[in-house]
């Protein structure tokens, strides 16, 4: 079936004239109007060409050459902006690819949720308290949390504020992926410091020996890990999901070399499993631009509409151009993904599957969303399990974390229960998990990659 989609000319615009769920209603049109204008004249975030080289290393990941781990925050904040909670947060990332890489033996694809993830999908478009009824919180780049109708009004300058947030974000990584601060001997014993000294950490002391070995081992070979190039710098790359549209057109950009779009906010964008109809303006926009796409998969979204989906976003079956990022929760998982796993291969298309064990996994505790540990990695344990049972590559994992002592998720090592939710619940959308329980996971991870 050839949907609407294929079969209408592609423009940055062309969105426009298909239903866009989520979106907020902006009071102002002439403000949003002028909001897009500066963006559209700002310089762009990333470039064409690294775009080309995600969809490269992602290529990788789908042939089972190479795994994905992409991770941060559910929702960046406007509040929350200081060098040490980006350079936390990378650093958890980059220790949790360490444990990865060592138990995969093949390159971790290292991408975040960050310099961009500022919008949210919600399930009502509005929020009551008492009598007052006021636009639901959407994410920084669209309002604010507090319930106020000042905080709640969509405000175009945010989109604005969000793309400044992201460039200096985006600098401040760049800093520390390619100035020696990811150095691997430093990543490592990082790790070496939590197996010690946490008890969670202790489970995993044989893997982080191995690793110190395979290491001593390089060094005694002469490989200085400091100094060569390969070692102390790392590719991290950046990720949104594409929601507010009049955003992600106005840092869409033509190459110059080939004449192809670029969406410039980010290497990679993602669509929500809120916003991925078929003939909807989300898929629509995304299915012109040549960045690397993700697509969350979840319970409602059956094989014939998922083919369907792929042939939109990926007609030319482009190695890497596409990740289905499945989240169904532990006890539904197993329902949902084979028959999706089936459709897909037969279908032809080279997809990278993932699995984001947070998101079908929530509920609420104490007036806070929550998350167990426990079913976090066991719809991991089965993703892994359905995904070498159907003779595909368990391609990823899709995480919400921070690198903050937070308590969001319940479990891991530090034993966190619904009576310690309210002591640093920090999050203002979903709970994530903090660096100790983000250790632990990857480790478990690891344990799922060596069989
Ligand atoms: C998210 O990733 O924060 C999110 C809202 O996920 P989903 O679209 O899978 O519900
Ligand atoms: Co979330």
């Amino acid at each position: 079936m050839t949907s609407l989609s294929q079969s209408n000319p592609w423009s940055p615009s062309s969105w426009r004239s298909r239903p866009a769920a989520q979106q907020p209603t902006w009071p102002d049109p002439e403000a949003l109007a002028g909001a897009e204008r500066k963006l559209a004249s700002f310089p762009p975030l990333v470039f064409a060409g690294e775009a080309r080289k995600l969809t490269h290393a992602l290529s990788q990941v789908a042939a089972g050459q190479a795994f994905l781990l992409q991770a941060g925050d559910c929702a960046e904040s406007f509040h929350e902006f200081h060098a040490d909670a980006i350079r936390d947060k990378l650093k958890v990332i980059l220790q949790m690819a360490v444990a990865l890489t060592y138990a995969s033996g093949v390159p971790v694809v290292k991408v975040g949720r960050i310099a961009g993830q500022f919008a949210k999908p919600r399930s009502q478009p509005t929020e009551t308290q008492g009598e007052t009824t006021l636009e639901v919180f959407r994410g920084h780049m669209v309002n604010g949390e507090g319930f106020s109708d000042l905080e709640r009004r969509p405000d175009p300058e945010r989109l604005v504020v969000a793309y400044q947030q992201s460039v200096a974000t985006l600098n401040l990584l760049r800093a520390f992926t390619k100035g020696g601060f990811a150095a691997l001997n430093q990543v490592h014993s990082w790790n070496m410091a939590f197996v010690k000294e946490s008890p969670q950490g202790q489970r995993y002391e044989q893997v982080a020996a191995e690793i110190d070995r395979a290491l001593r081992f390089m060094t005694a070979c002469g490989i200085d890990l400091g100094a060569e190039d390969n070692l102390d710098e790392v590719d991290f790359w950046t990720s949104h999901e594409a929601l507010i549209l009049p955003y992600e057109e106005a840092l869409t950009r033509q190459d110059s070399l080939t004449g192809n779009f670029v969406d410039t906010s980010a290497h990679l964008l993602w669509i929500g499993d809120r916003s991925r109809q078929l003939d909807g303006a989300h898929v629509e926009f995304l299915r012109g631009v040549l960045n690397p796409l993700g697509l969350k998969v979840g319970p409602s979204l059956s094989p014939a509409e998922l083919v369907e989906l792929c042939d939109v976003l990926d007609p030319e079956h482009r190695p890497g151009r596409l990740t289905l990022i499945g989240r169904f929760g532990h006890d539904k998982i197993d329902q949902h993904l084979p028959a999706l796993l089936e459709a897909v291969r037969n279908s032809g298309h080279p997809v990278i599957w993932a699995c984001d064990p947070m998101h079908g996994n929530t509920f609420t505790a104490q007036g806070h969303k929550t998350r167990r540990l426990s079913d976090i990695v066991a719809e991991l344990q089965r993703f892994f399990h359905l995904c070498r049972d159907h003779g595909v590559w368990p391609g990823g994992v899709h995480l919400e974390l921070t690198g903050e002592n937070v308590t969001e998720c319940l479990g891991g090592g530090d034993q966190i229960v619904e009576d310690d939710l309210s002591t640093r619940y920090r999050s203002i959308c979903d709970p994530r998990l903090n660096a100790h329980q983000a250790l632990d996971l990857a480790f478990s991870v690891a344990d799922l990659l060596r069989g």
